[in-house]
């Protein structure tokens, strides 16, 4: 299943997160996460991981064309040039021609400069869709002012507990499309302990994460979970054979907190 940006890119709505997923045993986790079927990557120059996840798509085998490769730049590459450099590290370390969507990791002062870079690229065809991350309402208004190219996706905290329904909303009035990062809340076995969830999935004969995931999705929102486990890969994947009722999404909303889990966001407010 995909979705279709702005710019007539089509992205699958689920992938694999890769955040933790290093060295040989990350590379093995990312090669059988695209062996299940997994077609989008997420990482980022700050997971330490895109070699290894260069490595998996070598070993795979799969056509290019039918793989979604996401990364993105951050920090240390705060101004146009350090960020022009940085795009080619990615080419370089992913082994790839082109990278499917490239990313501004955080809403840090320079991220107009870094996405200029990242828009002459887009230009330059090294980069299929560009986009940014962790922007909310406020900083997004602000980068709409001046940007160039209007982001094909924000990939923003989304789960069950902080959906950022709202948001997600805004966003898509204004053309962009929402990814979840921590789909699963980061699994800290919150998720799995919901009552609500296990009594949905119980119809569906779908564990809680699988109801987590597929509540995402059927708000329009993509999915980027991150497993190490062959298991949870299979479980998380395996989301497209039932549909959550109306009247189930109206009982997973009250699970929405309002607030985030993760308290380092704050500083982005
Ligand atoms: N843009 C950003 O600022 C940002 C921030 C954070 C994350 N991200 C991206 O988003 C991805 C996902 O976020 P995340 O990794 O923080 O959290 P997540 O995907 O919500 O949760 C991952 C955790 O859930 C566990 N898990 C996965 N599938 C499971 C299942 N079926 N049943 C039970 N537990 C399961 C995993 O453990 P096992 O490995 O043991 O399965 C892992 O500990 C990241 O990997 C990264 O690519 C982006």
């Amino acid at each position: 299943m995909k979705v279709t940006l702005n710019n007539g890119v089509d992205m699958p709505v689920i992938g694999l997160g890769t955040v933790g997923l290093q060295g040989k045993d990350g590379e093995k986790s990312i090669l059988t996460a695209i062996e299940l079927g997994y077609r989008m990557i997420d990482t980022a120059q700050m997971y330490g991981n895109e070699k290894e996840v260069g490595n998996a798509i070598l070993q795979s085998g799969i056509n290019r064309e039918e793989l979604f490769i996401t990364t993105k730049i951050h920090s240390p590459s705060n101004s146009y040039e350090k960020a022009k450099v940085a795009i080619e590290k990615s080419l370089e370390n992913l082994k790839l021609d082109y990278i499917d969507l490239f990313l501004v990791h955080e809403p840090y002062s320079q991220s107009l400069e870094m996405y200029g870079a990242l828009t002459e690229a887009y230009r330059d065809k090294k980069i299929r869709a560009i986009g940014i991350s962790n922007f909310n309402q406020r900083r997004l208004d602000e980068f709409l002012r001046t940007c160039e190219v209007i982001p094909a996706v924000n990939q923003i905290e989304s789960h069950v507990f902080y959906p950022q329904l709202n948001l997600k909303e805004y966003l898509k009035n204004k053309g962009i499309q929402t990814q979840a990062w921590a789909p699963l809340a980061g699994g800290n076995k919150s998720v799995e302990k919901q009552e609500i969830l296990k009594k949905i999935g119980e119809k569906y004969n779908k564990i809680p994460s699988q109801v987590a995931l597929r509540y995402l999705i059927q708000n329009e929102i993509v999915v980027i979970p991150k497993s190490s486990k062959k298991e949870h890969l299979k479980q998380n994947i395996n989301i497209f054979d039932f549909e959550l009722s109306i009247k189930d999404l109206e009982s997973i909303k009250s699970l929405d907190s309002g607030k985030t889990l993760y308290e380092w966001t704050n500083h982005w407010q």
